[in-house]
């Protein structure tokens, strides 16, 4: 498939918007994102997967989370990478945004795909 292609599918089928090329995002670390008046983070692991999520702590709904502190743990045998908040270190799972430490709501969790090289947000409006 073409790159050309792939943008013009991802964009047109189901409301995604580009963000940022893959590259752009340091491994193990976060990034803020404003997208139509949201705060997204956006996460690059170490192992070069990538996620997006609410900026807002969803504890005390602090902007912190692009700044948290990425990691994993095993859940029911399985691997499952997750962030820190940065403040109070209640840690959330970046596939679907559970809490595994605290009675916490869950972290918000945004659509993100990658296609050659270029990460996709699902709109939120
Ligand atoms: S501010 Fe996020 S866990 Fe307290």
């Amino acid at each position: 498939m073409s790159t050309q292609f792939a943008e013009e599918t991802i964009e047109k089928s189901v409301n995604f918007a580009p963000v940022c090329r893959s590259e752009e995002l340091e491994p193990g670390w976060g990034e803020a994102l404003l997208l139509d008046g949201a705060q997204v983070a956006l996460f690059r692991t170490e192992a070069n997967s990538f996620y997006a999520a609410s900026h807002h702590c969803p504890t005390t709904g602090a902007k912190v989370m692009a700044r948290g502190i990425l990691g994993g743990t095993m859940v029911d045998g399985r691997p499952v990478e997750t962030v820190a908040c940065p403040l109070h270190k209640e840690v959330y799972r970046l596939d679907n945004g559970t809490c595994l430490n605290a009675d916490s709501p869950a972290l918000p969790i945004h659509e993100l795909v990658e296609a050659d090289g270029q990460l996709w947000l699902q709109q939120t409006r």
